[in-house]
Formats: structure tokens, C-alpha cells, sequence
């Protein structure tokens, strides 16, 4: 009950985010539309003025004096429509920089929920599709409709029987709509749902280019493109001619009941009921008064397309609306602790890991191991917040994750990923986490923690070279201790490294195990997913993570056994072992 009602509090806020300070400018819009659909009505009087008035008494002066009004109500129209085209889309501008960002937030945190990353890249565009429609014919066919009574009542007054024939169009054009409407609605979606599919193998297939090539399987992933395309546009030529026709056929009505007011005109007037003018009037009245039906007819498709869009974007805000803001913690200090942590798979809901258990205190570093797919990368998914637990918590200091806002959870925590992809901006910029003003001792010192400061030196531009796109023109290597450079920028409390050594040489391992001692001796705690002995040669305290379980849990001796420790010590290379000795002098 309680969470029906955040819900809907949720969507109420929400929806005044989306729609919030817009009130006043569409009331002004709408009664702009008021006056320039009363403006229209100038060719029709001027019609009425110089047939029955003009031409009987055969007056020039009248006649230029009518003309001369007519022009200057004319540009007052034209002034206005242009001024309400002007307004409406500023409007668009101004609900694209406010919803862009929140938009933009949205497809961050989707994947995490299971989206895909085409599914999360649309709502861009949905800010896109929605400021588009709003300075687009199909909005300003809506304005205008609600002034349509103002032209059936003219025709009204010219003679009943013509507004009878007008209304009776209007009634027709206005069940057309409804009719598109019905058909169209289930398509719309559909045909939006298939660019999305489609999208994400172009996607998939744009981040396999290199595997493609080498092994010549390019055209079959062109093929499968080909048939999600062929697909999306089965389904778009459905709707297209759906709303085609019917925008057709709304013409041709509304071109026979233009004929149909003349003729009607012509018979009235030949009865002595209705004087020449008033036929011309009231033919270019109706026509005026079924305009904006038939454009909303024939704008149905980008109408109903803006509006999916709009709910979507609605949608998505209110699913992922962050809760309040958590009050600042003071960093913390001592200690780490798992508590029957469950963790489910976004998406499907299948649980990965359950059940699991530990604490760590501030010094100490864990080593996780086990085969793969048991659940390692998913233990650290849960310890960094990336993907919400199911059931338990992890603690930080006794403050559950959700506790911390995330502005301080960036200092608190350090990660890195398995799969390393570095964002299109500077190594400063990489290493600082995109912060605006960067400390550039901070950078050094992380730089130099991780073992990369001379490696960036070399590069052309030095801390300020550009990575490009996911930071391909580096070695995998590379981008390795530049990802862990990063997460250890700002000395974190909690550092997470999934496999960090998965493409180090043995000088990038030896600057991880110090890190990784560095952490320890400054009071920190590291989680680190290896199974090198030389990384866990760091590490005081050993978790086997197997089938989504914590099968083993404690003191690295215990856990290792004698003939693993000697391996481990056989590798290690001597600053590392150096370093660890005094290590132990400082833990102990
Ligand atoms: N995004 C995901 N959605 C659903 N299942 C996933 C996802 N990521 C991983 N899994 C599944 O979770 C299990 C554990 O994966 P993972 O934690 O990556 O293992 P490890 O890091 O130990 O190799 C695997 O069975 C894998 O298929
Ligand atoms: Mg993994």
C-alpha cells in the first residue's frame, strides 16, 4: 500500500519535472492560436466585403480601403504564426535542457536494471523525438484545433445549412482520426521496439569489428542487421501506409465538402437565401474550419510517436527515480562488512551469489578466488553498489551502501573493472574521474601508485593526450594500470580490482601488489579478484568464491596451505617482498 502510494507520489513528481513552469507559456500559445485563428478569418470577410459591398456600389475607394486591411490582418497573422512557431520551440528547447541530463542519468543507470545498451541510448532520442514534435506542424495542429468552433459558427451565421454541412465534415474527419488512431496504436510501438533491437545488433556488431574481420564472419553479422532492418521496416511500411492513406482519403473528404459548401452556396443562393459573397466565405471558412483535423490526420504518426516517446521518457523517470538524497557521512575508517549479501541478475532475476558473509577490518586486503563464472566479478558489483543486492548488506562503517550519497562514495571507493574500457577524454581527465578542477598531485601520486607515471610521460601529449574512443589507441595493458591509476586516485577507503592483472607484465604486477600494500598501509581495505601468487602475495586473507557461494573465508595461510605460499613467495619479486615484510612489521 505504502509503496503504491510512493509510486504514484513518485510519477507526480516526475511528471512536474517534466512539465513544471510550462503551464503559463502553453496558455499563452493557445490563446496566440486563438487570435490567429480568428485572423484567419480575414479572407472570408474580405470575400463577404467586396462581393456584396464593393462590387454592388462600385465604389474604388471602398475597394482599397478593404484591401488595405486585409494585407495589413494578413501580416498580422503571419507575424503571430511565426511568433507561436518561435515560442513552441523554445519551449522545446527549454524541456530538452532540463530532461536531456535526467534523460542522459536515466540510460547510465539502466543497463545496471537490465536494459540494454540501445534500449538506454533511445531515451536520448526520445528527448530528441519530443523537442522535435514541439516546434513541428503536428503540435501546432493541435493548437489549432480547439478554435475550430470559431469557423463553424462563421459558417453558421452565413447560413445554417452550411454550418450543418461543416460540422457533418468535421464529425467525418474527427472518426477518421480516431480511426488511425485505433489501427495505428499497436503498431507504433511495435515498429519503436524493432529500431531498438535493430540498433543493438549494429551495436554489438560495431563493438566486434576487429573479431568480425580477423574470422571473416562480417557478413553473417550484416545479416543478421539485414533481418531485424527488413523487420522494423515491414512493420514502419505497415504504419506509414495505415496513416498514409487515411491522411489521403481526409483530403479528398475534405475537398469534396469544400465543392459541397459551394454547391449548397450556389443552390441557397439561387433560392434568394444567401447573397454571392457568402458562398466564397463560407467555402474558404469550412475549409479553414477542417484544416487542423485534416493535419492532425496526416501528423498522426509523428503525434502519436512524440507522445510514446513523452510517456516513455515519463516512464523510465519514474522506474529509476533516485529516492531522497542520503545525508553526508564522514569517511569511513574501519571496516568492511558483508552480510548475507544475495545478488540477482538484472533483468532476469536470477540469483548469482547468496548468502554471502565477511568482514574486513581497515589494513587488511582480500584476495578472491575461485573458478570462473562462480560469481566473483558479481561479489564486486555488490561491494561497489553497481548492481543492487537482493537481500543482506554491505557496510561501510555500519552505513549500508544506499547510506552513502554518491558524491562521497567516489572517494570512498575505488574500482576496477574486469573489462576495462576508459572514457573519450584525457588521461588527466581518465585518472581524475572527469573532475573539473583535478589536483594534479593527486593524479601523479595515483599515477605513480598504479606504476604508470613514466609510461604517460612517454605519450605525445603527456597527461593531457587524448585516449580517443574507449581508449583503444592504448595497449590493453595500458589501459589496465590506467584504470587502476584511476581507482586509486584519491587514496579510497574500499578498492575494488576485478582480475587487475589480467594483461599486466611483471613490472605492472609488481606496482599492483604495492598499491594494493600501500592501501593497506594507509589504513584502507582492497578486495582484489586474482589468482596470480604474486598479487595475492599482497593480500592477508583468502575468500573461494564457487557456484555463487563463499565456500572458504580467512588468513591466506590457512586458506592456501603451505605449498601455494611457497609458489607465492617464489614469485614475488623482491621490492614486493621487501615491501611486504615491512608490512607485516606495520599490521602486526
Ligand atoms: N549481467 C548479467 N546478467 C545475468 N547473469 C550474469 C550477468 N553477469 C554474469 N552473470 C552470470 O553470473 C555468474 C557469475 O558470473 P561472474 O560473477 O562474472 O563470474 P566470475 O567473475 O567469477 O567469473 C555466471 O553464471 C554468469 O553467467
Ligand atoms: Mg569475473
Amino acid at each position: 500500500m505504502r509503496s503504491k502510494d510512493q509510486k504514484q507520489l513518485a510519477r507526480k513528481r516526475c511528471n512536474e519535472r517534466l512539465t513544471r513552469h510550462f503551464g503559463m507559456p502553453f496558455a499563452f500559445v493557445f490563446g496566440m492560436s486563438g487570435i490567429i485563428n480568428i485572423l484567419a478569418l480575414t479572407g472570408s470577410f474580405y470575400m463577404l466585403q467586396v462581393y456584396d459591398r464593393a462590387l454592388p456600389s462600385g465604389s474604388l475607394p471602398t475597394l482599397v480601403g478593404l484591401s488595405t486591411l486585409a494585407i495589413g490582418l494578413y501580416l498580422a497573422q503571419g507575424m503571430f504564426d511565426v511568433l507561436r512557431l518561435q515560442i513552441l520551440v523554445r519551449i522545446g528547447a527549454q524541456l530538452d535542457r532540463r530532461v536531456a541530463p535526467l534523460a542522459q542519468r536515466v540510460s547510465i543507470d539502466m543497463p545496471r536494471f537490465g536494459f540494454s545498451s540501445a534500449e538506454a541510448m533511445e531515451r536520448s532520442r526520445d528527448v530528441d523525438t519530443v523537442r522535435g514534435f514541439l516546434g513541428s506542424p503536428g503540435l501546432v495542429a493541435l493548437f489549432d484545433l480547439p478554435w475550430t468552433p470559431v469557423f463553424l459558427v462563421f459558417v453558421y451565421l452565413l447560413h445554417p445549412y452550411l454550418g450543418a454541412l461543416t460540422v457533418a465534415g468535421a464529425v467525418l474527419l474527427t472518426l477518421l482520426t480516431v480511426v488511425t488512431e485505433l489501427l495505428t496504436r499497436r503498431w507504433t510501438g511495435a515498429t519503436q521496439q524493432a529500431v531498438v533491437a535493430r540498433n543493438a545488433i549494429a551495436d554489438s556488431n560495431a563493438r566486434n569489428a576487429d573479431v568480425l574481420k580477423a574470422m571473416g564472419f562480417a557478413e553473417r553479422a550484416v545479416n543478421r542487421y539485414r533481418i531485424a532492418n527488413n523487420e522494423h521496416l515491414e512493420l514502419q511500411t505497415r504504419t506509414t501506409d495505415i496513416t498514409g492513406t487515411f491522411a489521403a482519403v481526409s483530403r479528398v473528404l475534405r475537398m469534396i465538402l469544400q465543392s459541397a459548401v459551394l454547391g449548397l452556396g450556389a443552390y441557397l443562393v439561387i433560392g434568394g437565401e444567401l447573397s454571392a459573397g457568402s458562398i466564397i466565405a463560407a467555402s474558404i471558412t469550412s475549409a479553414r474550419a477542417l484544416a487542423p483535423i485534416d493535419q492532425t490526420v496526416g501528423n498522426w504518426k509523428a503525434i502519436s510517436v512524440a507522445r510514446t516517446a513523452f510517456d516513455r521518457l515519463r516512464e523510465t523517470l519514474v522506474a529509476l527515480a533516485s529516492a531522497e538524497k542520503p545525508m553526508p557521512l564522514p569517511p569511513p575508517q574501519a571496516s568492511l562488512r558483508v552480510g548475507s549479501v544475495t545478488v540477482a541478475a538484472p533483468g532476469s532475476g536470477r540469483v548469482l551469489l547468496s548468502d554471502i558473509s565477511f568482514e574486513l577490518k581497515a589494513g587488511q586486503a582480500l584476495g578472491v578466488i575461485g573458478p570462473s563464472g562462480g560469481g566473483k566479478t558479481t561479489l564486486s558489483r555488490a561491494l561497489t553498489g553497481i548492481w543492487p543486492v537482493l537481500r543482506g548488506g554491505v557496510r561501510l562503517d555500519g552505513a549500508d551502501l544506499p547510506q552513502w550519497d554518491e558524491d562521497s562514495l567516489g572517494r570512498i571507493v575505488g574500482y576496477l573493472p574486469q573489462e576495462v574500457c576508459l572514457m573519450d577524454a584525457t588521461v588527466e581527465e581518465n585518472i581524475s574521474r572527469l573532475a573539473e578542477t583535478a589536483d594534479p598531485a593527486l593524479v601523479v601520486a595515483a599515477a605513480r601508485a598504479a606504476g604508470v607515471h613514466e609510461m604517460i610521460l612517454r605519450m605525445p601529449d603527456g597527461y593531457r593526450t587524448e585516449l580517443g574512443p574507449f581508449g583503444t589507441s592504448l595497449s590493453g595493458g595500458q589501459r589496465q594500470r590506467i584504470a587502476l591509476a584511476r581507482a586509486l586516485y584519491g587514496n579510497p577507503f574500499l578498492l575494488v580490482l576485478d582480475e587487475p592483472n589480467s594483461n599486466l607484465d611483471g613490472e605492472g604486477e609488481a606496482a599492483l601488489a604495492n598499491a594494493i600494500l600501500g592501501v593497506r598501509a594507509r589504513g584502507g581495505i582492497a578486495v582484489v579478484i586474482a589468482h596470480r601468487p604474486s598479487v595475492l602475495a599482497a593480500v592477508d586473507t583468502i575468500a573461494v568464491i564457487q557456484d555463487g557461494k563463499l565456500t572458504a573465508f580467512g588468513p591466506k595461510d590457512a586458506i592456501l596451505g603451505k605449498a601455494a605460499r611457497e609458489v607465492a613467495q617464489g614469485t614475488e619479486p623482491a621490492n614486493v617482498a621487501r615491501e611486504r615484510s615491512s608490512m607485516e612489521r606495520v599490521t602486526a
